[in-house]
């Protein structure tokens, strides 16, 4: 007997687990990872370090933090065999096919180790090698062999740009996979605690989540918003282009968010750094800059007064360009900063698992329809 009556379209508002991972203050725009502000981890951490955070609920000390580095940089290197599937998936698919096809390989065979932190930790080192290949592969080039002592953003520079990193170049992306390394459970993250509630494997989960983070309402955000920066092409054109945007009741991409109505904190971080990699980059990164910057005044005049604010994807373009990323593969950088948030929930929901199965709310024809052979159907 179905007792709950009401449908949560879009489970709007509904909690649906329990998780120590973030706080989302959206009445005063911040964002916390196990209490720590991921605006302060941005500054002063690491993507390795907020991955054993995320993964383990503490900062490590020291030895562990330098056990866990060793440990993500053995497993950051591709076997020949990893290597081959990750040439073959990125001749055939997208970047986040080829993502999700490199995962689906590895849950056909995962190594034998019981132990799903194991897994996870193994599941976020490769992940920016095998990006940074699918891009290499997509664009003609050769693959590389990853450079582990670099750390995860800076060997996905690397790999991306054929050349060693400038330490710009590296900080920018590390602090850019800090900020989106985990954000409660948005659509993705929920899809890969459905399929680990079935107790498939992680990287099933992963597979879930990447295929859900492609969707244009969920990741595909700072790709359009860049697009948008170049269509509007100079930034006296802005006012013109919005009005004319508006009008035609197009969205202003990279604005508005379902769970912050005021600046979200990761964009006012991005923001900081898009301004220095428009200094630093000069060209064609400070002119998207300049534009972005008056657009944003202009939108926050408009749009405001319906808690419509920059979100994260509005900044990002600015600091991917800079750093080397084509547009094409942006939402890509954001599911192997997510990949950790992704494992760091499935291995939380592990620990008091609970298959997820909700109702229907019963919609069709009427009980006791009588079946009618074809022949005599009207
Ligand atoms: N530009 C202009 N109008 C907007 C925008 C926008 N970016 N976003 C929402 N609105 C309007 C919308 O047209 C609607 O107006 P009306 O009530 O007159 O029909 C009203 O605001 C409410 O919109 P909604 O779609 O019901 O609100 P939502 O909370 O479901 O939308 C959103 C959230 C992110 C889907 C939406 O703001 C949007 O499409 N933004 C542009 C795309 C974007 O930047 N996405 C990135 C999301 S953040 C990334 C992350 O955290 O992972």
């Amino acid at each position: 007997m179905e007792t709950a009556q009401r449908v949560y379209k879009g489970l709007e508002g509904v909690y649906v687990l329990e998780s120590s991972l973030c706080l989302i203050d959206t009445e005063h725009g911040k964002l916390y990872y196990l209490g720590y502000d991921v605006e302060e981890l941005a500054e002063k951490s690491s993507y390795e370090e907020v991955s054993y955070l995320l993964l383990h609920g503490r900062l490590p000390k020291r030895p562990e933090l330098e056990e866990f580095v060793g440990k993500l940089r053995s497993e950051m290197r591709l076997t020949p065999e990893e290597m081959r599937d990750v040439q073959y998936a990125a001749k055939r698919t997208g970047p986040m096919d080829a993502l999700a096809a490199f995962y689906l390989f590895a849950s056909k065979d995962p190594p034998q180790t019981k132990d799903p932190m194991e897994h996870a930790i193994r599941a976020v080192a490769k992940a920016g090698s095998v990006l940074g290949n699918v891009v290499r592969v997509q664009r003609g080039e050769e693959p590389m062999e990853p450079q582990p002592e670099l750390g995860i953003a800076g060997n996905l520079v690397y790999l991306v740009t054929s050349k060693k990193p400038e330490q710009y170049q590296t900080e920018f992306l590390d602090d850019i996979l800090i900020l989106h390394a985990e954000h409660g459970v948005p659509a993705s993250t929920f899809g890969a605690v459905v399929t680990a509630s079935t107790l498939s494997d992680i990287y099933s989960s992963i597979v879930t989540g990447l295929m859900t983070l492609k969707g244009p309402l969920h990741g595909g955000a700072a790709e359009a918003a860049y697009y948008q920066f170049v269509e509007i092409g100079d930034p006296n054109r802005v006012e013109s282009w919005l009005e004319r945007a508006l009008a035609e009741k197009r969205r202003v991409m990279g604005f508005g968010h379902r769970v912050y109505k005021i600046y979200d904190p990761r964009a006012r971080y991005v923001k900081a750094m898009a301004a220095r990699a428009a200094e630093l980059a000069g060209g064609r990164v400070k002119t998207l800059y300049e534009i972005a910057v008056r657009l944003e005044q202009a939108a926050i005049e408009r749009l405001s007064a319906r808690g419509l604010y920059p979100n994260v994807d509005f900044w990002t373009p600015i600091v991917y360009t800079a750093i080397g990323i084509p547009p094409g593969y942006f939402t890509a950088v954001f599911a192997v900063s997510r990949v950790v948030g992704w494992v760091a929930h499935v291995v939380e929901y592990w620990k008091d698992n609970r298959l997820i199965r909700p109702l229907h709310l019963y919609t069709g024809p009427e009980s006791g329809q009588r079946y009618v052979p074809i022949e005599e159907r009207g």
